[in-house]
């Protein structure tokens, strides 16, 4: 049974807030959904395109560890970071919202409600890693050892990245907490489970009702259906600090599992763009539900989330999932660990302007059906061979003729010739292939199908040589500027979903609006008499210099730790002679005519020190009062710029030059020694 599509309910992946986004994530689902939701909106159909940033979970705390700040502080960094870049790549959402919001920890929690009231969920006290020096429950992720399967030593507790067995992370040998590096204890804990074995059988049906996903999505959700041990309950609670409480009694402490959560995000986003009309973008079986993803979600959106949503009842499931694979970076993995990525934001200042090179690369190369490379030099080459030397050359060739023959305004054709009636009918005729491609979600293809026109373009010139017809046929002429303008034109349309900057640029000096999907199937695009600039000058041509310097950039990772040399060593009586304690700023104030240093009060319980400490470039004078801190009480007084300082504050130090405050723990006194 098919229904008539009254409206598209469009998804991106929710980015987790811990980082930057990188070519890998524009890859694998913002450029795709991008070009659909540019593609419809052509097409004058209604829809939202909605996504945000995915602010919980443990990714987000282990981020807030490792540098010493809180979770807020994180996803408050990177919402904005990745909000912009996004932005400025031209993704066009409807709504970027935050899992972080008010309306989505209320929709998050009611969900979850109503599945608790109607007992789909089971209460299981189980037992799980509990890091004692951290004093927490540890989440999959954060364990680490030794694979049972193949042996390496970094495997984590959900999967082994080595071999990519999927584990538990009792499974792993000699298990240890990446928050402390201690071993973990097992600890009992409650959760509340979602069983998913009674409804195995209409996700089944639900899967199998969608043959047509593409092999990787429906092969991934079959193997996890067939697998031996059937469809286990997902806890669907963690113990974590951070995240939504869990909104029924018995659950202190207790945060929604990252994965509930987050899916629900697009609901809430849509709650937020339509208020109280979000229904009929999750209810109504004439809505369209796509979820573009990368392969890494899929189980989550194919079978966990729906899973949620049968439960919950009165849900319509997502109709298509078109999920890519992972894109490489120059044959090795992107790791955002190791920072070997390029990073969207980096390339964004490194390219300014260039916003469509990149949106055209990564659509050519994108890894739709199986993992793919982007490497910079094929980076270079599809810039400067199709990008300058056919589409740009072909456009640029177009509108320098029509201002040195007509000044601009475009000439009415006389009598068509088959060739002319040929290149116009196969003008015509592109945005239906384009269009088929699209929604078969084969990109690449409707990317190629759209340089076709700037080929067949640059042929027709060829072939009719303008520049030479001029002298013997000025008639001839006419039309075959006529036809070369219409086939422009096209261009300039169906750039928009791909490249929507060069589109805007092109359409604007061929004085024309955008037209939508249906009456760009007209023979005629531009009437004469249009009057067509010489501003056409779309791609340029990326030099050498430019790619080494991005070479060069991979090889030294900016967040790469180089640890200084270690010192030589010292005898125990040496560290002895040390007074180290613990106190608290209590004023700080900037030192006269000297920029780093700060002139600082400290706490000691026995007594207040003035200090000098040369931080100021780092800190503000007002938010140092009540820093806990450790110093040094015993060091020789000096004169730095006139004030004495008696001790100095012990800090952290990155390969940069960052400094931090050393951790003195909150509940130990003023004075205490630190050994
Ligand atoms: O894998 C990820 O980056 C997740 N933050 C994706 C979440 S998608 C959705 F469910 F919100
Ligand atoms: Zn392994």
């Amino acid at each position: 049974m098919s229904t008539d599509i009254s409206r598209y309910t469009i998804t991106a992946a929710l980015p987790y807030a811990n980082g930057p986004v990188h070519i890998g994530h524009l890859a694998g689902c913002y450029l795709p959904s991008d070009i659909y939701a540019r593609y419809l909106r052509k097409n004058e159909k209604e829809l939202i395109f909605v996504c945000g940033t995915d602010e919980h979970g443990a990714a987000i705390n282990m981020k807030a560890k490792s540098e010493g700040a809180q979770p807020r502080e994180i996803v408050d960094r990177y919402h904005e970071v990745i909000r912009g870049s996004l932005e400025d790549i031209g993704i066009s959402f409807d709504i970027f919202s935050r899992t972080s919001k008010e309306v989505h920890h209320k929709t998050a929690q009611d969900f979850f409600k109503k599945l608790y009231d109607k007992g789909s969920l089971e209460e299981k006290v189980t037992k799980q890693y509990f890091d004692e020096e951290a004093a927490q429950f540890i989440a999959d992720r954060f364990i680490v050892g030794e694979c049972p399967n193949c042996h390496f030593n970094e495997a984590y507790g959900d999967q082994c990245e080595n071999c990519g067995t999927s584990l538990s992370p009792t499974d792993l040998i000699e298990p240890k907490s990446r928050l402390s590096g201690a071993a973990p204890v097992l600890k009992e804990t409650k959760h509340w489970f979602l069983p998913l074995d009674h409804l195995s059988g209409k996700i089944k049906d639900y899967i199998q009702a969608h043959e047509n996903w593409r092999p990787n999505v429906y092969g991934q959700c079959m193997s996890w259906l067939d697998a031996g041990d059937g469809l286990q309950a997902r806890s669907m609670t963690r113990d974590l600090d951070w995240g939504i409480p869990v909104p029924v009694e018995g659950a202190d402490g207790k945060v929604l599992y990252v994965w509930f959560d987050a899916p629900i995000g697009y609901i809430s986003a849509t709650k937020e763009l339509k208020g109280e009309a979000w229904t009929d973008w999750w209810t109504k079986e004439d809505t369209k539900l796509v979820h573009f993803i990368g392969k890494d979600n899929i189980v989550f959106h194919c079978i966990i989330f729906p899973a949620m949503l049968m439960e919950h009842g009165g849900f319509h499931l997502a109709d298509e999932v078109p999920a890519n694979e992972f894109l490489n970076l120059e044959g090795r993995k992107i790791s955002t660990s190791r920072n070997w990525a390029v990073w969207l934001h980096e390339y964004l200042e490194d390219f300014p302007d260039q916003q469509d090179v990149l949106r055209y690369v990564l659509t050519a190369t994108a890894p739709e059906s199986k993992d793919n490379d982007f490497t910079w030099s094929d980076f270079q080459t599809r810039n400067n061979s199709e990008l300058v030397a056919i589409l740009g050359n072909f456009v640029n060739r177009v509108v320098v003729l029509m201002q040195k023959y007509y000044g601009g305004a475009l000439p009415k054709p006389n009598e068509l010739s088959p060739a002319d009636e040929s290149v116009l009918a196969e003008v015509a005729e592109a945005p239906a292939n384009i269009a088929d491609s699209i929604e078969k979600y084969r990109f690449r293809e409707a990317l190629s199908r759209m340089m076709n026109i700037a080929r067949l373009g640059n042929k027709y010139l060829a072939d009719e040589e303008p520049w030479k017809l001029i002298k013997t046929d000025p008639q001839r002429t006419e039309t075959v500027m006529y036809v070369a303008a219409q086939v422009c034109a096209q261009l300039a349309q169906m750039m928009e979903p791909f490249m929507p900057f060069s589109a805007a640029k092109l359409q604007a000096s061929l004085g024309m609006n955008k037209l939508s999907w249906s009456e760009c199937q007209n023979k005629e695009l531009i009437g004469p008499g249009s009057q067509i600039s010489a501003d056409g000058h779309l791609f340029s041509k990326i030099e050498d210099a430019m790619i080494e310097r991005q070479m060069e950039k991979l090889k030294t990772p900016s967040e790469s730790v180089n640890y200084s040399p270690l010192k030589d060593e010292i005898q125990f009586e040496d560290f002895e002679k040390l007074d180290l304690r613990v106190g608290t700023i209590v004023k700080a104030e900037k030192v006269k005519k000297a920029d780093k240093l700060l002139h600082l009060e400290v706490d000691l319980g026995f007594e207040t020190r003035s200090i000098v400490s040369g931080i100021a470039a780092f800190f503000d004078t007002e938010e140092l009062a009540g820093q806990r801190v450790s110093v040094v009480v015993n060091l020789a007084p000096r004169k730095l710029r006139g004030v004495v300082s008696q001790g100095m504050i012990l800090m952290a130090e990155d390969s940069e030059g960052k400094l931090k405050f050393t951790a003195a723990p909150e509940d130990m006194p003023n004075g205490a020694v630190i050994r």
